[in-house]
């Protein structure tokens, strides 16, 4: 099978303010089939937010080539999405208008637009509310909200950021549940960051584990896990543990280095 979206090579170093340069993150290499669904987990600041800054081309400076059915991936497109941790709604528009604001360049007609804005409003479940300010929405209505706006372009791949990170956890099992619905139903091409073994193993179909120092992939996760997946099963069990293993061996690595460093 083509994989549309690669990621090649791919390393990005930030300019400190004294002078020298911080190595985000180094030679990551991985490519992501249409429709597939694969979650990166890792340590915080392993530089999972910057590889999907990169992705959704937020931030054009980097090495190597992260490229979309064979084009440079350099600046922001309506066929990237994106659902950061914090919804980000507009706090002075409502949950209509929010999501609407998405479609400001795209080629729709207005009646278009507005069937594209309350289509997706009726996707994540939030009917009756469009015209709600995001005041008026729970942390779980609003990271529906932020779902459906980055899904309103219909775009070929979304990116989230750790989407349900602040929600309680029955909230959060809710909302995974949501989201495999909406990528089943959608087939969009997900790539989620995520700090949650179970989530990540519970939606994905392979999992990236990142370790620190410089940020890079140290472990890719097959989830070879019939559909629905239980979580109480041994199976599911065995792809947690895996994920966690990999996880707990990278920050084994990581203190060594620290230890020699002292
Ligand atoms: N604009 C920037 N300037 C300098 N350093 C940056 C910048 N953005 C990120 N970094 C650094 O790059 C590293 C990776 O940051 P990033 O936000 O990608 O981590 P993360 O894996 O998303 O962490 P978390 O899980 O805490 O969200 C961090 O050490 C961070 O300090
Ligand atoms: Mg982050």
């Amino acid at each position: 099978m083509t994989k549309p979206l690669k990621i090649d090579r791919v390393s990005k170093s930030f300019l400190l303010e004294n002078g020298e340069r911080f190595d985000a993150i180094a030679n990551v290499s991985f490519e992501v089939a249409k429709g597939e669904f694969v979650s990166i987990a890792g340590p915080s600041g392993c530089g999972k937010t910057t590889l999907l800054r990169l992705i959704v081309g937020l931030e054009a400076d980097y090495e190597g080539e992260i490229s979309l059915r064979g084009e440079r991936v350099t600046s922001a497109g309506l066929e990237r999405g994106i659902v950061f941790q914090d919804h980000r709604l507009l706090p002075w528009l409502t949950l209509e208008d929010n999501v609407g604001l998405a479609l400001l360049n795209a080629p729709l007609s207005e009646a278009e637009k507005q069937k594209a804005v309350s289509d997706h409003i009726a996707l994540v479940g939030l009917n009756g509310f469009e015209k709600s300010y995001p005041h008026q929405l729970s942390g779980g209505m609003a990271q529906r909200a932020a779902i459906a706006r980055g899904l309103v372009n219909n775009p070929e791949i979304l990116a989230l950021d750790e989407p349900f990170g602040s929600l309680d956890a029955i909230t959060k099992m809710r909302l995974q549940e949501e989201l495999k619905r909406i990528w089943s139903a959608e087939k969009t091409t997900m790539i989620l960051v995520t700090h949650d073994v179970e989530e990540a193993a519970f939606l994905s179909d392979r999992i990236f584990v990142m370790d620190n120092k410089p940020g890079r992939i140290i472990k890719e996760i097959a989830v070879d896990l019939p559909e629905p997946r239980d979580r109480a099963s041994p199976d599911f069990g065995r792809i947690r543990r895996l994920v966690f293993e990999a996880l707990r061996d990278g920050s084994a690595i990581a203190r060594s280095q620290n230890d020699y460093e002292i």
